[in-house]
């Protein structure tokens, strides 16, 4: 058989390990793993979220609301914008992909960041169009603006904060490139972790509402991280609104199950859930900090639920995390995306004892 030559040119996107695999290879009591590589949220989600799911279970049979109405109002409110301004994905990565496909084809090129999410490539990919990265992990304006003069890609990724890097672009910064793009070009304001970056330092602030003006730009949100949704896959885009009817044409019906629905809405409705999940991993990101300084490596300064630790050449990114998952703790190993680091989620107290005391061992 033929297939489409596009996939000979994308490497199949790898996710987290999940506990059962470590389980079942290791032999490690279910238990005893701990997974601190996906970026989800430790405490789980809200118990509001978890009565709504079971309150729905017997609606199983029925296709959900596919207006999504109440979703939609819950997140207007929130944002302060319209309801047609509001585009829900299977994951913000199911808007990612509509975006790709509403703008790429084989004569495109996308503008990112270094290092930043790989889906970004590999819709790209997909698309058969050409990608173009600035030098930096970091969203430098200058490096923006020159490729973008350069080359005039149909996208710009901003990802803000960054992931797997862990920092993040200031406002000012951000409106810096999108000032610099003209309106061929769609700017993706990608803030699957703004609820911690807003927390740490307001200047890093970008809301839905802050880009409305703007013909073409799209902000991008989720509901798996701050908010405890990971498994329910529930994200956003929010844009004006002609961008997001364009968007819609390529939404399959029925994309967010009911499940899924009833949990992202009494998600809204539990903001204290929220700032409990931010406060507690304020509390313990210090501690990564602490740990990096007293064993003498380097971290990015992190505005996520997650901290990235860069290693020294005598060190191996790809084997630390190796014997780590051997001992039942699961990290991100950055090799792949060409550092010598890895990516740890920041979990709850007892979990980040355990990686201390396992990676301490390792080193
Ligand atoms: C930067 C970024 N954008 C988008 C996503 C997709 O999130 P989801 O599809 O779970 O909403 C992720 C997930 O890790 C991410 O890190």
């Amino acid at each position: 058989m033929r297939f489409n030559k596009v996939l000979d040119g994308i490497k199949t996107y790898e996710a987290g390990k999940p506990i059962e695999l470590v389980v079942r290879e290791y032999g490690i009591k279910p238990t005893d793993v701990v997974k601190l590589a996906s970026n989800e949220n430790p405490i789980g989600t809200s118990p509001k979220v978890t009565q709504a799911i079971i309150d729905n279970a017997t609606k199983a049979h029925l296709y959900p609301d596919d207006s999504m109405f109440e979703l939609k109002d819950a997140l207007s409110k929130r944002f302060d914008v319209n309801s047609d301004q509001i585009i829900i994905g299977a994951g913000s990565d199911q808007v990612l992909e509509f975006i790709s496909r509403a703008l790429l084809d084989e004569d495109s090129t996308i503008l990112t960041s270094a290092v930043t999410f790989a889906m970004y490539d590999i819709y790209a990919k997909q698309m058969g169009a050409t990608i173009i990265k600035t030098p930096s992990y970091e969203h430098k304006v200058d490096e923006f603006v020159e490729l973008y003069n350069k080359h005039k890609p149909k996208i710009v990724y901003i990802c803000t904060p960054n992931n797997p890097t862990g920092d993040a672009t200031s406002k000012e910064d951000v409106f810096k490139i999108i000032d610099a793009v003209d309106s061929d070009t769609l700017v993706v304001v990608d803030g699957a972790y703004m609820e911690y970056a807003s927390s740490k330092d307001g200047r890093y602030l970008i809301t839905p509402k802050d880009i409305l003006e703007y013909e073409n730009v799209i902000y991008l949100g989720t509901f798996s991280k701050a908010y405890g949704l990971g498994g329910m896959r529930v994200g956003y885009g929010i844009a004006n609104s002609a961008l997001i009817s364009q968007l819609y044409k390529l939404r399959p019906p029925f994309n967010i199950s009911t499940l899924s629905l009833a949990a992202a809405i009494a998600a809204c409705g539990d903001e204290e859930f929220v700032q409990e999940s931010i406060k507690l991993h304020f509390e313990q990101i210090t501690r990564y900090e602490e740990f990096a300084k007293a064993n003498n490596i380097e971290y990015i300064d992190s505005y996520t639920n997650f901290i990235t630790y860069i290693f020294a050449d005598t060190q191996n990114s790809s084997h630390i995390a190796s014997e780590l998952l051997q001992k039942g703790v699961i990290v991100r190993d950055l090799a792949s995306y060409g550092m010598n680091a890895i990516r740890i989620t920041v979990g709850t107290a007892k979990q980040n004892d355990r990686l201390f005391e396992e990676l301490a061992k390792v080193l």
